[in-house]
């Protein structure tokens, strides 16, 4: 499906009451990715999964970086808004409620830039393995759910970077899951099982 502004995949809600989860790939993967673990932690939701328009190196991303954790932060801004347009789009197009962002590694990161800025796009977010996506303070986050799963042995994102943004998260006013997962970067059952399990208790 390419007639929006992303490439994207999309799969109908099978039961109603849930909202749709905006699935957010990692570098190098696509729009159909994270479909498997969206049918695994919300199997009657809609899924809604884009593929990011940003090419390093041949492989997709949701933003440019200078380096390994080093973030392009004028591209995280245009992206993260540009994104945010997309959602508006999409729930136009095949009218959907607010999102639940579930993004990892690149995916969460853009999740977070677009919780910091443009917060009413999604009706909250599931992050893994995010990193502070932006240096200035996140918008009024007062309401929103966040789950944040790290890797205690993960080495892109150091424990204090995911600390830090649990801390910037919370005193914005989100209500925030942080737990430090037994996982490096990549996901782990434990990420599925929390998710689903957090999910469900908002809700989904
Ligand atoms: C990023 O660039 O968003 C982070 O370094 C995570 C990654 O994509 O490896």
């Amino acid at each position: 499906m390419t007639t929006l502004s992303f490439v994207h995949r999309f799969e109908p809600a099978r039961e109603p009451g849930h909202a749709p989860l905006l699935l957010l790939h990692g570098t190098g993967a696509d729009e159909t990715d994270l479909l498997p673990l969206g049918r695994m932690i919300a199997p009657g939701a809609a899924l809604l999964s884009p593929r990011g328009k940003v090419l390093e190196g041949g492989a997709p991303r949701f933003f440019s970086r200078l380096a390994e954790g080093v973030f392009d932060h004028e591209d995280v801004r245009f992206r993260a808004d540009e994104l945010a347009a997309f959602i508006t789009e999409v729930r136009a197009a095949y009218d959907l409620a607010a999102p639940i962002a579930v993004g990892f590694s690149n995916g969460a990161n853009i999740a977070a830039a677009v919780l910091y800025r443009q917060p009413e796009a999604l009706a909250g977010a599931v992050l893994l393995r995010a990193m502070v996506p932006l240096p200035e303070t996140p918008a009024d986050l007062t309401a929103k759910d966040v789950l944040l799963l790290s890797g205690a042995m993960d080495p892109i994102v150091p424990a204090e970077n995911s600390t830090r943004l649990a801390r910037l998260l919370t005193e914005a006013g989100a209500a925030v899951e942080h737990r430090n997962l037994p996982a490096g970067h990549g996901l782990s059952q434990a990420d599925v099982t929390l998710a689903k399990a957090w999910l469900a208790a908002h809700g989904n």
